[in-house]
């Protein structure tokens, strides 16, 4: 999808408008041009949350599409999100900043849109950051409430039809209720029409503001210094580098501790890449080094020269990490858009259609004398469990054993397991099982590989390559893998071994499918432990 242009996406868009899709039996809401009365249509709209596919603890809008979470900043006591958002309809179009809310990172007060399409001058608000001006540096401030200042690429359609990109601000001094675009807008441009997803950080150590931004098709990023955030001098590029198969899109660059020691910081800079990821289509890669106020110099000795992916499976794209988290708190925090733009537009949601993955603590941790990054759900997430019930030391078998007679099956829940595969080819989990559909999640000795396995996992006739396997590498600690798993009513995240490694992935099951069936092949693996909660809705 992202080969083509977006003037080309904007076109299909506009033909998709003119005939109405239907998904799931229903008919989908009919997608309406630019009418600025309709901007805020999705707070009245009637939502039950329990649509099919409706995902119960994964933050959706309301109504209407979404990708890229955008300008994550925590303000006040509350964790802010934007999102790339089409307040007229389903599918990718009139790109603007959405905005939700929350106290806890579970649940979501959804809000007015924050910067919406600006029809004047056909700017389309692609995906940026935001961040706390503290000290006023921006002279937005009037002295009351400190400014929330987002930026963001204007994605400009002139009117013969050609677009180009430029970075903007927008800002906001009453806590991010509402913004004002600066009139002194873009205030970066630069001759190249694919330029976007400005990034902004405060560089601690040379006091100054720190953008990184993506040139999409000569796969760099380049970074910027400014003291204001109006003008902004160029530092330096890094790039190609990594995986250069697909363009590259919203960077991230951030300080991690090496296994939480504060005085070994290293950085890291997270690029995603647009088709030609691991798991096919979009994905998420990340490199590891110094930052030294000028430029990110990559340690090859820990990649190795190898591709460092964030996730292996299809669905973890354009994640960007939470801004102004307070030092006694002390976490990164991220959160990825839970889609591929292979099948972004078709998946068969309605009446909205995305979801942004479980929020996730960043580590950088050694493993076995290498330095990764490390992902873990955030421990607030715990407050949804429901009743436990728990396993431990079971044989399993050649063959299926089904957990329903444990009370341990369902739609939505989390399950953290400790596997001996022994001498099995392969064992695992069949999640989501039901007539004819399975979702797979195990281990496979043959390969050392953790995988996820969705080819009979329900709905996937909307793209030709949606029903496949992903692998992602997994060590055995004295002989045993560790699954932390979240199912929910279309999606499955695991996270292997405390998070070393990450699969992502959409699933669309029939309701009916809940069964959780422990099986075996090819030899004899035990159940160590297993633990397993339902979890609790987040929008009741
Ligand atoms: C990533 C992306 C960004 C862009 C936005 C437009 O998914 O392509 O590069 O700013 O989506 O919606």
């Amino acid at each position: 999808m992202k080969t083509l242009t977006y003037a080309t996406i904007s076109f299909l868009t506009f033909i998709g408008m003119m005939f109405s899709n239907t998904a799931c039996g229903q008919t989908e809401q009919p997608e309406t041009a630019f009418d600025e009365a309709l901007i805020d249509q999705h707070l009245e709209a009637e939502v039950t949350f329990t649509e099919r596919y409706r995902p119960q603890f994964h933050y959706t809008p309301r109504i209407n599409w979404m990708n890229d979470p955008n300008g994550l900043v925590y303000y006040e006591g509350r964790y802010h999100m934007f999102h790339q958002y089409n307040p007229f309809g389903n599918r990718w179009g009139y790109m603007s900043w959405y905005h939700a809310v929350s106290d806890d990172l579970v649940h979501w007060e959804h809000k007015p849109v924050a910067i919406p399409y600006g029809k004047e001058e056909e700017e389309a608000i692609f995906s940026g950051g935001a961040i706390v001006d503290h000290n006023n540096t921006s002279g937005f401030g009037d002295g009351s409430r400190v400014p929330i200042i987002a930026t963001y690429t204007s994605h400009y359609t002139r009117e013969d039809g050609s677009t180009w990109q430029a970075q903007s601000l927008a800002y906001s001094i009453d806590g991010g209720e509402t913004f004002t675009k600066y009139e002194g807008n873009p205030v970066l441009e630069f001759n190249d029409p694919d330029f976007r997803d400005p990034n902004v950080m405060w560089d601690i150590q040379r006091e100054q503001w720190v953008m990184v931004v993506a040139l999409p098709r000569q796969y760099k990023v380049q970074f910027y210094a400014s003291d204001n955030l109006i003008d902004w001098e160029f530092l330096s590029d890094f790039g190609p580098a990594g995986a250069t198969g697909g363009i590259w899109e919203c960077p991230d660059l951030f300080p991690l501790a090496l296994d939480g020691d504060p005085n070994n910081i290293k950085w890291v800079l997270h690029v995603d890449i647009n088709p030609g990821a691991i798991a096919g289509g979009s994905g998420s890669q990340y490199f590891i080094g110094d930052w030294n106020g000028t430029e990110f110099i990559p340690d090859e000795s820990i990649s190795g020269g190898e591709i460092i992916w964030a996730d292996y499976g299809t669905d973890y794209y354009a994640a960007i990490s939470w801004n102004n988290i307070p030092e006694d708190d002390g976490r990164r925090l991220w959160i990825g858009w839970m889609n591929n733009w292979n099948y972004a537009n078709d998946i068969p949601t309605y009446p909205w259609r995305s979801a942004q993955s479980i929020p996730r603590s960043l580590h950088l941790e050694t493993i076995e004398g290498n330095i990764r990054v490390t992902q873990r759900p955030v421990e607030e997430l715990q407050v949804l469990r429901d009743t436990h019930v728990g396993i431990q030391n079971l044989e399993i078998s050649e063959g299926d054993h089904s957990l329903a007679g444990e009370g341990i099956s369902g739609k939505a829940y989390e399950i953290i397991v400790e596997l001996e595969p022994g001498d099995s080819e392969t064992a695992g989990l069949r999640l989501r099982a039901g007539d004819g559909e399975e979702t797979l999640v195990g281990y496979d000795t043959v390969n050392g590989t953790v995988f996820v396995d969705r080819t009979h996992s329900g709905e996937d006739d909307f793209h030709e390559n949606f029903g496949q396997r992903n692998d992602a590498p997994a060590r055995l600690a004295d002989g045993k893998v560790k699954l932390h798993i979240f199912v929910d009513w279309s999606s499955v995240e695991v996270f292997v071994n405390d998070g070393e490694n990450v699969i992502t992935n959409r699933i669309f099951p029939a309701p009916e499918s809940q069964d959780i069936i422990l099986y075996s092949e090819g030899g004899t693996a035990n159940l160590v432990s297993l633990d397993f909660w339902p979890l609790k809705s987040i929008w009741n």
